[in-house]
């Protein structure tokens, strides 16, 4: 039976470090089934504290670091050193600190020579991410997505081309959000985790996590979309909850 849940923390700092260890529960899981364990990342400050939270328990043993496949649920289409980068802010905060395989960290190109072109750039991803799913399904173990005060989520905005996309791998033009041009997983690829955890917190979230848990139009909010195959949950804390209508 496929799971959703809403699980309300006091304070982002509680909501950070629940998600941390439930993702690191995730990961042994899938290890302990006899599966190299994947992770799609998300950006955001939430996101931050997360990998923060995740990296201080690098030594636990747990998790088998080598045997984890990272990949990215949405990328700002900037040069590599560009501190914007998700990819960049996890490595610093996370994979750094890990001992991880490299040639599992699945990041997205960056806007740098060989990859000048937006469209070009998401097609080649879209190649690379083809490759390694061919024999897995669900495809990932773990989804991570943040929400935006719209209902954004991953790089697909209310409204926007992307979001109708059925390219597994999407160029996002003219994000209305800054940087611009992004490159993200689309939806028909944030439905192919076994676990989806969204993580949010504060009070001008309310709205969006709301419609996020009740599900819905995705071109109003795309957040709605999003499900795990096994289980869906809202890590928040009380103001983000707000106006859900959960079981409490
Ligand atoms: C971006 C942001 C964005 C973020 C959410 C949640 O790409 O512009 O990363 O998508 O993930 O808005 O962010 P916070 O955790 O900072 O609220």
């Amino acid at each position: 039976m496929v799971h959703e849940q809403v699980h309300i923390s006091r304070t982002p700092g509680d909501v950070a470090a629940n998600v941390a260890s439930v993702l690191l529960e995730r990961l042994a899981q899938a290890q302990t089934e006899g599966r190299v364990a994947s992770v799609v990342l998300t950006g955001g400050s939430l996101a931050r504290e997360v990998h923060r939270a995740v990296a201080e328990h690098a030594d636990s043993g747990t998790v088998d670091w080598g045997r984890v496949d990272f990949w990215w649920g949405d990328e700002r289409f900037v040069p590599a050193d560009d501190g914007d980068r998700n990819a960049g802010q996890a490595w610093e905060d996370m994979l750094s600190r890990l001992p991880v395989d490299p040639a599992r960290v699945h990041a997205m190109p960056a806007a740098d020579d060989s990859y000048e072109d937006l469209d070009a750039a998401a097609w080649s991803h879209g190649e690379q991410l083809h490759d390694w799913v061919a024999a897995r399904e669900p495809w990932f173990d773990v989804l991570m997505l943040g929400i935006g005060p719209d209902g954004h989520c991953a790089s697909l905005f209310p409204g926007h081309p992307a979001v109708a996309s059925e390219a597994d791998v999407v160029p996002v033009h003219d994000s209305p959000k800054p940087p611009p041009r992004r490159i993200s997983f689309g939806l028909g690829t944030l439905m192919r985790a076994r676990h989806v955890m969204f993580a949010a917190a504060g009070a001008d979230k309310a709205a969006a996590v709301a419609a996020s848990v009740a599900g819905g139009d995705v071109h109003a909010a795309p957040s709605a979309g999003p499900r795990g195959t096994e289980t869906t949950g809202w890590y928040v804390d009380e103001a983000a909850a707000e106006q859900a209508q959960v079981r409490r």
